[in-house]
């Protein structure tokens, strides 16, 4: 049986259904359990815990061959980064008890960069899970093709979307979540020992030109991209409610300046089969049904 957190999310959603596809038993591990009620129709056993509960955590771990586990993002941290110490300290407290057969902790492109930024949220979670003697693998995807969410509305109609990625020419690792899942999922299946790192991107690299003419042919209309000035970035931030903008700011400088990269080195490198059409093309008509 296999325990996955953020099913009732993107990526969670899709290493479930990758599973169940293969005739594998699933634990659906919610914060809700009326949410989960869709999952249970699937099949799915069903347990209630919050990311930052150990005891609920460690029960829906508990004999499972394989966990996936889903941080939450969390856009507006301390500038300490205390809510991901919290849920380090957790996690690691959790699977420590646990001890499921393996884990797959969904991490992100850049967790071993040294500036700080909001991705080292995933920096500090995996070296806390990465005292535990536990085959682990620290799954690294790219940025999701799904961000693109935001900008469906504006693209269908004003004909132009924002890009905080910048120079617009230039190319960006990014992977569908529908990628994600199945290897997510492929992981889950696969045996080894110790600690491993993947690095996941989608079939090439994506600019946010390409963004705005992928847009374009598939709504048939024009779209352009407009850059987002840096300089703004912090009282737009601000305007939306953030506290502490500096974290998101530092890692859009990060991708920008080519520090935010994939390790490379003893990291296994995995491409996905998803392009950005076909996510964009989902968005549109899930837009439309709104
Ligand atoms: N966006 C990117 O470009 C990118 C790139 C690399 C890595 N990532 C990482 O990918 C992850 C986000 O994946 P996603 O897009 O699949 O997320 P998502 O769709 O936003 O789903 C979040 C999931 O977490 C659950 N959740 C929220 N708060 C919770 C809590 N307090 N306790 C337990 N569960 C909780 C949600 O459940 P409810 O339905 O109950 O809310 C939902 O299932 C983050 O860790 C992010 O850093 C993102």
């Amino acid at each position: 049986m296999f325990a996955i957190t953020g099913i009732t999310g993107n990526v969670g959603g899709e290493v479930a259904r990758n599973l169940l596809a293969g005739g594998q038993p699933v634990r659906a591990v919610v914060r809700d359990l009326l949410k989960g009620e869709a999952w249970a129709k699937r099949g799915c056993d069903l347990v209630c815990a919050e990311i930052n509960d150990a005891a609920a955590l460690t029960a829906a771990f508990k004999g499972s061959e394989g966990v996936f586990v889903l941080v939450p993002p969390n856009f507006d941290p301390s500038p300490d980064f205390r809510e991901a110490r919290t849920t380090a300290a957790t996690l690691s407290s959790a699977l420590g008890a646990a001890r499921p057969g393996k884990v797959v902790y969904l991490s992100t492109i850049g967790a071993q960069a040294t500036h700080s930024n909001l991705l080292s949220q995933h920096t500090i979670i995996e070296q806390a899970l990465g005292e535990l003697s536990l085959p682990i693998a620290f799954l690294r995807p790219g940025w999701f093709m799904e961000n693109s969410a935001w900008d469906v509305a504006s693209a269908t109609k004003n004909g132009v979307i924002q890009s905080f990625l910048q120079p617009l020419d230039k190319p960006v690792p990014m992977v569908a979540t529908a990628d994600i899942g199945r290897v997510a999922a492929e992981l889950l299946r696969e045996t080894w020992s110790g600690h491993r790192i993947v690095e996941l991107e989608g079939p090439h690299r994506v600019t946010p030109n390409e963004i705005a003419t992928t847009f374009a042919n598939l709504l048939g209309r024009p779209v352009r991209v407009e850059v987002v000035p840096r300089e703004t970035w912090e009282s737009l931030f601000k305007s939306q409610g953030m506290r502490n903008p500096t974290p998101r700011i530092q890692m859009l400088d990060g991708f920008n300046e080519g520090w935010i990269e994939f390790q490379g080195g003893r990291a296994d490198p995995r491409k996905g089969n998803v392009t950005l059409e076909t996510v964009l093309r989902r968005l549109i008509e899930r837009e439309s049904k709104l």
